[in-house]
């Protein structure tokens, strides 16, 4: 293990996994645990437990769990090392750097330390010679330079060997340059630029880090846009364009759109809560990320049929989430960045306007809906208020509720209770569908039928569960620990999942470590920590720890000394009849 116990054990005694969790889910308390909605899947009532007392989590909705660097692997997207690294800095610590020996977290930062040292030499090209034409064209798009620095913008020179040459001055090696997908490889092995004359957009993380870039070609050509694919540092899926700036909305909103350019026409307009996607439709991880940082977003995509089609995908992705959603159309045809343009001095007053007036989702879909009906006959106006009744019962808001029910009846000229009554068969019908459709899911995740961690526990539900049981006492109480690991062997466990916990636990124990839930997270993966915290949240503490622990060791040993059929067909009399009398003597 890379890291130090020693550290560990500090790290540990600094860090209240309580607090660390406060800072993305609001917890409150419930009984001896704090309760909250569970950051890894979409849900409205909440099933997220955080024991600060025994320093672990879990979710009964959707299984996951461990300790809190588990927790910080799972939310921050980080490895084991790196999750260490991010809580020692918050417990103000400093991983020794002698312990940092995993290659991937060294390449990750050789990367961060490449693509920096990229976006700055793209940055002076843009003032070279060189990259006069560049700067041209980033002028004539109606940037200013205060906007061009602001953004890091770049100039990718068209020779195919600068960027490379660059580098490797600067001691970067060929395999990190290609892992960091700013070269690629050519058949004969060496290494050459992969964006070529191209204006450079950075990709930086919320922590100021450059992780890609996209470059725009500044001629008619294919493609438009080139960004870089994903490389150990970047994911395009988990990150959005400018995060870092519009996290910091006061009023918690983002207007999420479509382009680069357009991200940075509306923050030169002063709209700073701008973001877009990486050159990929909305994901649920992004969802996540952006439910992180705000309470409202507006969906501003293009006009267009791809760009509608995308709106309701977004809206389709963020409305689980809670977050309030606003769709503004741009008028004309035109994207976010063109419109700004088209207006002039004006563009930032009239796109205000646009922002102000736009609809929530609800409106945009009744809209949508419409559309489609001719309400000049009986039949469509039905058919339309029936679908409207629908969409406005999935409005968790009663308030709001009423206010489209009391619209769309006098737009329709129909009783507005009856539309009322319409809305309310439709309530009920899609709360209890997705009661059930939780409860059901929540049975499948823990139920032993579905278990996929632990396949073998199906056939031998007795057995696991008393092993669960024995597992979960060690991880609460170290003495009962010491004394199991003492007397249970390794071969008496029934399910070998249950059994390889067992034996890292066991070594541990033996090397004269700990075993609380909080030491063991580098030796287990994330859904074995998951499971773990699973069993302690099913097996609270116990009066009678040791005493209980031989009761479960009794049934496990009785279970693995049940014979199956086919071996009681070959055993003799004697090894039946001592079984039965083994049997009885438990009963009694
Ligand atoms: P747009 O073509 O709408 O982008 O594509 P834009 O930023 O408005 O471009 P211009 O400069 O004003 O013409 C939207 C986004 O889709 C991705 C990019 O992220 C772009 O910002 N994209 C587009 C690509 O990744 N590759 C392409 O070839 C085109
Ligand atoms: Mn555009």
């Amino acid at each position: 293990m890379a890291i130090t116990e020693e550290f560990k054990q500090e790290l540990k005694s600094r860090t209240d996994i309580a607090d660390v969790i406060s800072s993305y889910v609001q917890l409150k308390r419930s009984g001896r645990n704090l309760m909250g909605l569970c950051p890894f899947h979409n849900e409205r009532s909440p099933s997220f437990s955080v024991s600060r007392e025994n320093g672990f989590f879990h979710c009964f909705g959707c299984g996951v769990g461990g300790d809190v660097i588990t927790f910080i692997m799972k939310i921050e997207n980080l490895d084991y090392v790196d999750a260490v690294k991010f809580l020692a800095d918050r417990a103000g610590m400093t991983v020794p750097e002698n312990d940092i020996s995993d290659g991937m977290a060294k390449l990750r930062m050789r990367i961060y330390e490449a693509n920096r040292e990229a976006a700055r030499f793209f940055h002076r090209q843009l003032y070279s010679p060189a990259g006069k034409q560049a700067l041209d064209y980033l002028r004539g798009r109606g940037l200013t330079e205060k906007t061009i620095i602001h953004f890091g913008l770049g100039y990718s020179p068209r020779d195919r060997f600068e960027l490379v040459n660059h580098l490797k001055s600067k001691g970067f090696t060929k395999y990190e340059m290609i892992q960091a997908n700013l070269a690629n490889q050519s058949d004969k092995g060496y290494a050459f630029d992969r964006f070529s004359d191209r204006v450079m957009f950075p990709i930086i993380d919320v922590k100021g880090k450059v992780i890609a870039f996209g470059g725009r070609l500044m001629s008619d050509g294919k493609p438009k846009y080139l960004n870089t694919s994903d490389t150990p540092v970047f994911n395009k899926s988990k990150n959005l364009f400018a995060l870092k700036f519009a996290k910091n909305d006061p009023k918690r909103q983002l207007i999420l759109v479509e382009g680069y350019m357009d991200v940075i026409a509306l923050h030169q307009a002063g709209f700073e809560n701008a973001v877009a996607t990486l050159g990929t439709a909305l994901t649920e991880d992004q969802a996540m990320i952006i439910k992180k940082y705000c309470d409202e977003v507006v969906i501003c995509y293009d006009a267009d049929e791809a760009g509608q089609k995308a709106t309701q995908r977004a809206i389709n992705i963020l409305r689980p989430t809670g977050i309030k959603i606003r769709v503004l159309t741009v008028p004309n045809g035109k994207d976010p960045d063109e419109f700004i343009k088209s207006h002039g001095d004006q563009g930032s007053a009239r796109f205000r306007m646009l922002l102000e007036k736009s609809g929530n989702d609800i409106e945009y879909r009744l809209m949508k809906l419409r559309g489609r009906y001719n309400l000049e006959i009986p039949e469509q106006k039905v058919d339309f208020a029936t679908k409207a009744a629908y969409l406005i019962a999935g409005i968790e808001n009663p308030v709001e509720q009423d206010v489209y029910i009391s619209r769309i009846a006098k737009e329709l000229e129909i009783e507005k209770t009856s539309l009322k009554r319409l809305v309310e068969k439709n309530n009920k019908y899609s709360s209890f569908e997705n009661k059930k459709v939780q409860q059901r899911k929540a049975q499948t995740d823990l139920s032993a039928a579905a278990d996929k961690l632990n396949p073998e526990k199906k056939f031998n539900l007795r057995a696991a569960n008393a092993e669960e049981a024995i597992i979960s006492i060690m991880l609460y109480e170290p003495d009962t620990a010491v004394e199991i690991a003492g007397t249970l062997s390794p071969e008496t466990f029934v399910t070998n999942f249950n059994r390889h916990i067992y034996e890292v636990l066991r070594k541990r124990i033996n090397e004269g470590k700990d075993v609380s839930i909080t030491d063991i997270s580098g030796d287990f993966t994330a859904s074995e920590m998951g499971r773990l915290a699973a069993m302690m949240t099913s097996h609270p503490r116990d009066s009678t720890p040791s005493e209980s622990a031989r009761g479960y060791i009794n049934i496990l040993t009785e279970q693995k000394n049940k014979l199956t059929p086919a071996q009681a067909a070959a055993a003799d009399n004697d090894t039946i009849m001592e079984q039965l009398r083994r049997m009885r003597e438990k009963k009694k």
